[in-house]
Order: C-alpha cells, then structure tokens, then sequence
C-alpha cells in the first residue's frame, strides 16, 4: 500500500517537471547562484543540440550526480573549420527541448550568437594547453579547438556550474577542456562520460544522420577496427596494430581514413609505453566525417 502511494508520488513529480528555457543568462545564473549558495550541485551539459541519445546518456549521469542540470544549445560559429559544416549544421531546438524534458532536464539555455558574442568573435586570447591542441583533430581541424575553449570558457561563465559533463567521443576536447578549466582555476569538476553506440557499434553522433541506411551499416567496420587494436594489444606491436586497424578499414573502399593513431592517453602523442594508451581516428564515409576511439 504504502509502496503504492509512494509510487504514484514519484510519478506525480515526474510528470510536473517542467523544464525552464533561457535565451539569455541573466536569470538562469542568479538562479544558479541562489542554489549553489545553499549547496546545491549544479551539473552543466554544453551541446550544440541535434540531440541523440549520447546527449541523454550526459543529462541522466547530471542527474543521477547533481541537483539540477543545465542543458545549453548553441551552434558555436568559432569552431567550424569549414563553413559548409556551420550552415549544415541541424537546428532542432523543438525535438531537442521535448528529449530534455523527457530525461527531466532542469534547465535549457538556448542563447543566440549575440548573447554570446556581444562584440563579435574576435579578441578571444586561449589558454596555453600545450601541444595537445595541435595534434590529431587538432592538426587535421585548424582553429577547431579554439573556437570549442572560446565557447565552452564563455558558457561557463553564463551558466557557472559545479560540474561540467562532456561525453568521450570528443575525447581530445574533453582533455583540452579539462586543461583550460585547471588553468583558468574555475571550481568545476569534469566528468567524461563513456561513449554511447548503436548496436552495430558505431559511435552516436548529430552526424550520423546524414549518413545513409546502408553507410550506418558500413561504419560497425570503425568499431571492428578499433576493438582489433584492443584485442591484439597484448600480442603485438604498436605499429603492427596500427596497420591491422588500417587495413580493416580499408577493406571497404567506401571509407577514407583521415587519421588512425595509437597515442598516450595524457599528452596525446606516441608513446613506447604499452600502458595508458587510446587509440583514435577520423574517417570519411558518404562525404560525412566520423570520428572514434577506444581506450586499450
Ligand atoms: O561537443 C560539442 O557539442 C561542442 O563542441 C561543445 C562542447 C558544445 C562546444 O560548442
């Protein structure tokens, strides 16, 4: 009876959460800052929404950790190397706020490029994290990341949460991201959270969708490739995985493959070490970029 009651109370709650929108901060972080001075931890997903169940996989891991969770959207321009991309970009703010309320989101901020850039893009001065933002994507996506520590830095000081949740599939914004806030001596804890797949393995991401039926059947050879390296790890060396991670994509001409590299997980450069190692690539399918990785 009283399991019963107590049930029905639980679904009541759920079924009134409603979440509170924001197009600018003014509200949303006095509000964040009354909260926060009475302890409350305050969990932050940044996205630039065409939201998937990756983004849901951060929401519910804010809620389970935090008292309330701040979602934001917001197609950052600095960040897109290529144009074309910026203008492709899927804008979905109304499917994007229904999942977040599903998955009880607390707050969404959605603010326009003139909330955050009220004086243009310029002026931005990043912080010195080192070599780890020249490599990989970095090397392969000029400006990229600067644009990504302009914008995440900017949104921390909107929002000014306790936690910021990002998911792994970025994994080098996640480490470049964790620098930036140990440098800017921000008081957030940084939570990076396991990449989410499909069930043939490939990675969630916004960009799947432009990918047709039979390519998301096509790309499970990424994951393949990748789990070849980590399977293999103890039996040979690193180029020869390397080449065995090549070369299995590769059976499929479809594919182009950007970059495939076996790095230490810290600095993101090789490493002799066959311990702390991830591997990581980028690879073109149907003219969509798709990138992976896979700690060994
Ligand atoms: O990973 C993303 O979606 C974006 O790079 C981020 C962190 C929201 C910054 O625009």
């Amino acid at each position: 009876m009283l399991a019963t009651v107590v049930l029905k109370l639980f679904k009541l709650k759920n079924s009134l959460n409603t979440m509170i929108s924001y197009k600018s901060s003014f509200y949303l972080k006095s509000k964040i800052d009354r909260l926060k001075a009475e302890g409350k931890k305050i969990g932050f997903v940044p996205t630039m929404g065409s939201l998937h169940q990756g983004h849901i996989s951060l929401i519910k891991a804010a809620k389970e950790e935090c008292d309330f969770v701040v979602c934001s959207i917001f197609v950052n321009p600095t960040q897109f190397n290529n144009p074309n991309d910026l203008v492709k970009y899927p804008r979905t703010l109304e499917a994007d706020s229904n999942l977040l309320k599903a998955a009880q989101c607390d707050f969404l901020f959605s603010p326009s490029v003139k909330t955050i850039y009220p004086n243009g893009t310029g002026g931005f001065v990043a912080p010195k994290v080192g070599e780890i933002v020249n490599v990989l994507e970095g090397e392969h996506r000029p400006g990229h990341f600067e644009g990504v520590m302009q914008v995440v830095s900017l949104l921390l000081d909107h929002v000014n949460p306790s936690h910021l949740y990002m998911g792994l599939k970025d994994f080098q914004q996640f480490a470049i991201c964790s620098k930036m806030v140990a440098i800017q001596k921000r008081p957030i804890l940084m939570r990076g959270m396991p990449i989410v797949r499909e069930e043939n393995g490939l990675a969630m991401s916004s960009r799947n969708a432009r990918l047709s039926a039979g390519g998301v059947g096509k790309a499970s050879l990424i994951f393949e490739s990748l789990l070849l390296v980590r399977e293999g790890k103890e039996k040979h060396s690193l180029s020869q995985l390397r080449a065995m991670a090549v070369q299995n994509i590769q059976k499929d001409k479809a594919f182009k493959i950007e970059y495939l590299e076996i790095v230490d997980q810290e600095s993101l450069m090789p490493s002799s070490n066959m311990s702390n190692l991830i591997v990581l690539c980028a690879v073109w399918l149907e003219g969509i970029r798709l990138i992976d990785n896979m700690i060994l």
